[in-house]
């Protein structure tokens, strides 16, 4: 059973014994309600440090006071369960969750932290120039959130490696940043989506929300990106305007607003996330988007992202 540590003390010391013991440390920061795209991180990094810790946290800072902080899934007794039973090697030794952060809201945000943006006091962390385009927009305070927790994790944990998803891509440009800005010896590692085998879907936990029928449909996204991975790869059309406009097309015989409204279709740099007028061969691009599908059932909009790097 990994241990369950609660308190900054805690985790410090744990850390120490690591120290001592000269153990490198994976970290996989998640806010719980584990499915296999975390899992897929744990075990990039049981495969490749002697020693993992896994945080489950719900960032309150992450979330604008609209948004679902009450109602995130918090099945922690499932998710320990989940990370108890996973088992690795590296340097020829088995490998194990060793320990999971579990702290309280207190322990991360000592001064408070109030939803309301505006009474919000005391120190946070920005990166700007990636935290405000994209998922940004319609969450102007999201990366903010990330980029401050991250960096008290940081100076917790100071890990040795650290794992997040290509999922949540603009997240990873904003973490390279921060690690790359303010120093940190941190290698950050990179894992690709995992996918739900039938539909294609970008795992998360936001699929729970879809019934059968709208979850199928939700394919349509995935099946998006594949069309314009295709039309650049195959065909050479490099043009993002003229991919952008496919896209759209693609989707609109499924009943514009009746069934899918699109958020954002874009095709920015990998490391600036600039929206392209043209990709560049030599470099590539980063294709996402963000669609809100109809859910059959009860006529709610689920709002789904999912990227393609070429
Ligand atoms: P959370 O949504 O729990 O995701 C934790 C990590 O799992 C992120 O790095 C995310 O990109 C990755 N992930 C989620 N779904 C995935 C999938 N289908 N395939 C691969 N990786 C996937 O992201 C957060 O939490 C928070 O913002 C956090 C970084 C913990 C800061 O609070």
């Amino acid at each position: 059973q990994p241990l369950v540590l609660k308190t900054i003390d805690e985790v410090r010391n744990w850390r120490l014994t690591c120290l001592f013991d000269n153990k490198s440390v994976g970290f996989v920061p998640t806010m719980g309600a584990l499915h296999n795209g975390h899992i897929s991180l744990v075990n990039n990094s049981l495969n490749s440090n002697d020693r993992t810790i896994v945080s489950i946290f719900v960032n309150p800072s992450q979330f604008a006071p609209t948004e679902d902080l009450d109602s995130y899934p918090k099945t922690f007794d499932q998710d320990l369960e989940i990370l108890s039973k996973l088992k690795s090697s590296y340097n020829n030794l088995i490998t194990r969750v060793d320990a999971i952060f579990f702290p309280s809201v207190n322990e991360i945000y000592p001064s408070g932290i109030p939803l309301d943006v505006e009474k919000q006091q005391g120190a946070f962390v920005s990166v700007k120039g990636l935290s405000e385009q994209l998922e940004g927009k319609t969450r102007p305070n999201f990366f903010r959130g990330v980029s401050t927790v991250i960096t008290k994790f940081f100076n917790i944990i100071t890990p040795t490696n650290v794992y997040f998803g290509q999922k949540d891509i603009q997240q990873v440009l904003v973490i390279k940043k921060l690690i790359k800005d303010l120093i940190y010896p941190i290698n950050l590692n990179v894992v690709p989506i995992q996918r739900d085998p039938e539909t294609n879907l970008a795992l998360s936990s936001r699929n729970l929300y879809f019934d059968a029928k709208s979850r199928n449909f939700a394919s349509i996204v995935y099946k998006s990106l594949n069309l314009i991975e295709n039309l650049y790869k195959e065909n050479n059309i490099k043009d993002c305007g003229i991919l952008k406009e496919k896209f759209s097309r693609f989707l609109k015989p499924h009943g514009d607003s009746e069934l899918l409204k699109i958020d954002y279709i874009s095709i920015a740099d990998k490391e600036n996330l600039m929206e392209l007028n043209e990709i560049d061969s030599n470099t590539g691009a980063i294709i996402s988007c963000a669609i809100y599908i109809k859910n059959n059932q009860d006529g709610k909009f689920i709002r789904l992202i999912d990227n393609i790097i070429v």
